[in-house]
């Protein structure tokens, strides 16, 4: 059999540029795809900070002029090799020439409108790719599969291509009048006339990429089945459950290249189990003295590394924090976000400075160093789709304390004190106590109890948190996609359901993993 081609397409892609766990996973799963077997590529857009910092890596392929309503515009092709993957680039200034990723919501919706199409309008010969699987991934890529069903698949072009939707987070969901998308996409009005792009009268890219995708994924099992209910759903639930015979949860790995303790050029100690405690020791010492907390080998260390957004739990966290420095804790949060959570942070810091530090930037060096330095990982997510750090910090021999949600129910199992087993602890309820006191004995343990600490230790150094056994359930997936009967059907494939009657009433149980045997039915 030929390799499966696959193409995924995302708007952020590491090493290039970054901002949070999507461009880590589309980063790392080509690597492991081909490893697989397939043949995947990866296309993003030119933004500045790349055009600058690879010029000379970038090898142009040409340029095409690509429609936007009455415009037509340039957009040009680069790609790179990098560790054996193909990375292509769409260049346009106007719309990619910036510092950030995301500029301004109205505008980030027409620069990736512009993107979808110029991707859809390079592939096959133009790119010299024609892929079997065109992998998209959140909404800025949402509206790929519709427009592959009314501009190409109805004229025979690209009929045998699948489309599969990634659900990374399901809370931005880009949103926008219907005059202004059905002016940027060219679509004809039958596709605004139903509600399968609209939500609340809005064109809405993600629930259009439920709909028109030929399988939707995300990134944990339990986050598949949560988006179905009201609680996580964002108002797309009960699109979710008319889909769910399409959508499968597949957890994410992370890169252990990147992230490996006995090999990390970032960290002043390196270290591996079973013989990690002089380095984390060191690691730790190197931290509290380089951030100004006091130097006390034992004082738990609590650390966060995330973006200061409300989904990660910052409420519940500011809430108790005072308690917890009380208690004895040390605690250190890195990352950038949302001003009122940097202000908040900043003052409790600066209140308490051989206590707690809050880095409000974004440091890769500084992340590796805290992993490595971490006694507990805290995650008190409101929801999470799948989660990279709980990992990291546990293959680092941080002991994670985070709520039972998303991809960190899945990845996470709390200590129970009966058996002995568990990499971590967890809290069921949004409820900033109940974040308090799993934490508080956490600490007793890693204080009072030091054979049940390095029991947790093992468990968590020596978990498999690789990509390989994600990677192969993407290629599971595509392999069954591929060898559908459908595959040169030109239209939307008859497990498809077009009304909306006859969505409800084909409402299939979800697959929640392929390794998962008990089907949940959803009502
Ligand atoms: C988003 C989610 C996070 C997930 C990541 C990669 O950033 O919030 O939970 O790990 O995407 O899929």
């Amino acid at each position: 059999m030929n390799p499966i081609k696959v193409l995924l397409v995302a708007s952020e892609v590491a090493p290039f540029i970054k901002v949070g766990g999507l461009a880590d996973v589309v980063g790392a799963l080509p690597r492991n795809l081909i490893e697989q077997g397939c043949d995947a590529r990866v296309i993003l857009p030119l933004y500045k900070k790349i055009k600058q910092s690879r010029t000379t890596q970038l090898h142009f392929h040409g340029w095409r002029m690509v429609k936007m309503g009455w415009r037509s515009l340039y957009a040009g092709l680069y790609s790179t090799v990098l560790d054996g993957v193909t990375f292509y680039f769409v260049d346009n200034e106007y719309y990619f020439n910036f510092d950030q990723v995301y500029v301004e919501y109205s505008f980030d919706i027409e620069r990736f409108c512009f993107f979808q199409r110029a991707v859809l309008d390079f592939l096959g010969e133009f790119l010299q790719f024609e892929p079997d699987i065109l992998h998209c991934n959140d909404w800025q890529t949402g509206m790929m599969p519709l427009l592959l069903d009314a501009q190409y698949r109805t004229h025979g072009i690209h009929s045998a291509m699948k489309t599969v939707f990634t659900i990374h987070n399901l809370k931005y969901q880009g949103i926008h009048g219907i005059d202004t998308i059905k002016d940027f996409l060219d679509l004809p009005d039958r596709y605004f006339s139903d509600d399968s792009t609209l939500k609340e009268g809005a064109v809405n890219f993600m629930k259009a990429g439920i709909v028109y995708a030929n399988s939707v994924t995300t990134v944990s099992p339990t986050y598949a089945y949560e988006i179905m209910t009201d609680h996580y759903g964002e108002g797309l639930n009960d699109t979710l459950q008319r889909h769910a015979y399409k959508v499968t949860g597949i957890l994410n790995g992370i890169d252990d290249k990147e992230f490996s303790p006995s090999d990390d050029k970032l960290i002043p100690a390196t270290f591996a189990y079973p013989h990690y405690a002089e380095g984390k020791a060191a690691c730790k010492a190197a931290i509290q003295h380089r951030l100004g907390l006091l130097v006390n080998p034992g004082a738990p260390l609590c650390v966060m590394i995330t973006r200061l957004v409300d989904q990660k739990g910052l409420d519940l966290f500011l809430r108790v924090a005072g308690e917890m420095l009380f208690d004895g804790m040390q605690i250190v949060i890195l990352g950038t976000g949302d001003v009122f959570y940097e202000n908040a942070l900043s003052d409790m810091a600066r209140k308490n400075p051989t206590k707690m530090c809050a880095s409000i930037m974004f440091s890769n060096e500084l992340a590796h160093s805290l992993y490595a330095a971490a006694d507990i990982y805290l995650m008190p997510s409101l929801f999470e789709p799948c989660g990279l750090s709980q990992m990291i910090a546990m293959s680092y021999g941080a002991i994670p304390v985070a709520r039972e949600t998303g991809g960190l129910k899945d990845t996470i199992i709390p200590y129970n004190e009966y058996t002995g087993e568990g990499n971590g602890f967890t809290f069921a309820n949004i409820n900033a106590h109940e974040f308090l006191f799993v934490t508080k004995y956490a600490c007793d343990l890693y204080r009072n109890h030091k054979e049940i600490w390095a029991g947790l230790i093992r468990q968590a150094m020596l978990g498999d948190y690789s990509w390989n056994r994600s990677a192969r359930e993407y290629f599971d997936l595509y392999k069954s996609m591929y060898e559908s009967p459908y595959a040169d059907r030109g239209e939307i494939s008859p497990e498809e359901p077009h009304s909306e009657q006859q969505k409800m009433e084909d409402s299939q149980p979800v697959r929640i993993s392929k390794n998962n045997k008990d089907d949940k039915k959803i009502k």
